[in-house]
């Protein structure tokens, strides 16, 4: 009898797959990122992450993180998805400077239209096709599930909002209201197609198109204060009114901020900027603060969550970081 020892590449996969089970991830939750190559691949699958929405697949592969994939490992990747119930699946590689093409179908019959899927219940719509991310950061589960616990009662402003899923994450919270905002309109019209997915009733919403540098002082003008403001640039951005970004701009950004928070207010900020240190960060933010004469109380860090394990000694992968704190 003869046991055919598995490939190295289907063991990597296999791995992940079976801490993904031992974590429980998949219990209450279609969408989950079941490989995270910078963390827990080698050779060609150290470049690539594969997430799983449902019965359909996105991979992304970035430029210069790990040996470029071949055909190969395509095909050996499809055939592992295939084998755990997988239909589908697109590839989008990501080069290391501008925007990416579209993704390619890489197995399966792609879906053409949006499709939902559910994160612990709460609804997501998510899209394959042209697009350059499929609508839900999976890397932000703990956050979500921090805020559905901690905002009944309370006003909300959701910034650099993408599709909204804090905002839906508030909404499960009972929030008395949610004001969702991003610079991109189609990004927002998807923001409130996920709220209406998840049919609050009795929370205010309020959607805005618009540059956050324009429309935080002109909430302020227009008298309105929040109990808890979350913010989550990008680590780069041009608006209306000129570029962002983390590594520079955080304090600008947060004295604006802080001006629409209300007193004894949650300030929520992350920021996904490998060259940014958390304590970098920080200190802008409190450096913001005490221009405002308020002091935080950290009552929480965002960090990411253990479908994204990092290999220890090595800060620079932890992207994801940020903090919950309380103006006072
Ligand atoms: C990292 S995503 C936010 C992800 C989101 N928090 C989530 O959990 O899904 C960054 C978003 O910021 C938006 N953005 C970039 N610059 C902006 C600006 N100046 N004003 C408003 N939104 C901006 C982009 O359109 C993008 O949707």
């Amino acid at each position: 009898m003869s046991t055919r020892r598995p490939d190295p590449q289907e063991q990597q996969l296999l791995e992940a797959w079976q801490l993904r089970e031992r974590l429980i991830a998949f219990q209450g939750n279609e969408a989950v990122r079941v490989f995270h190559g910078p963390g827990e691949g080698s050779g060609e699958l150290a470049g690539i992450a594969i997430e799983r929405f449902g019965a359909h697949a996105w991979v992304t592969e970035w430029e210069g993180k790990g040996r470029e994939a071949s055909q190969a490992t395509r095909k050996a990747v499809a055939h592992f998805l295939v084998g755990r119930g997988l239909k589908s699946g697109v590839w989008l590689g990501r080069p290391r400077q501008g925007v990416p093409a579209v993704p390619e179908p890489f197995f399966g019959e792609v879906p053409d239209q949006e499709f939902t899927v559910s994160e612990e219940g709460l609804k997501f719509g998510i899209r394959l096709r042209e697009v350059r991310h499929p609508g839900l950061f999976l890397d932000h589960l703990p956050l979500r599930r921090w805020l559905r616990t901690a905002l009944r009662g309370q006003r909300v402003l959701n910034t650099f909002a993408y599709t909204g899923s804090l905002s839906v994450a508030a909404g499960a919270a009972g929030a008395a209201s949610v004001t969702t905002l991003d610079l991109s309109k189609p990004t927002v019209r998807w923001a409130e197609s996920n709220w209406a997915l998840n049919g609050f009733q009795g929370v205010e919403s309020r959607f805005i198109f618009g540059d956050v540098f324009e429309w935080l002082p002109r909430l302020k003008r227009e008298g309105q204060q929040y109990d808890c403001v979350i913010s989550d640039p990008p680590s780069f951005s041009r608006g209306n009114k000129g570029s962002f970004s983390t590594a520079k701009d955080l304090g600008k950004l947060h004295e604006l901020l802080f001006d629409v928070l209300a007193p004894g207010g949650i300030l929520v900020s992350s920021i996904n900027s490998a060259q940014v240190p958390y304590e970098k960060m920080e200190a802008q933010i409190v450096g913001a603060a005490r221009a405002k004469s308020l002091e935080l109380q950290v009552l929480s860090r965002i960090d990411l969550p253990p479908t994204f394990p990092t290999r220890a000694g090595d800060p620079e992968a932890r992207y994801l970081k940020g903090l919950v704190a309380r103006g006072r």
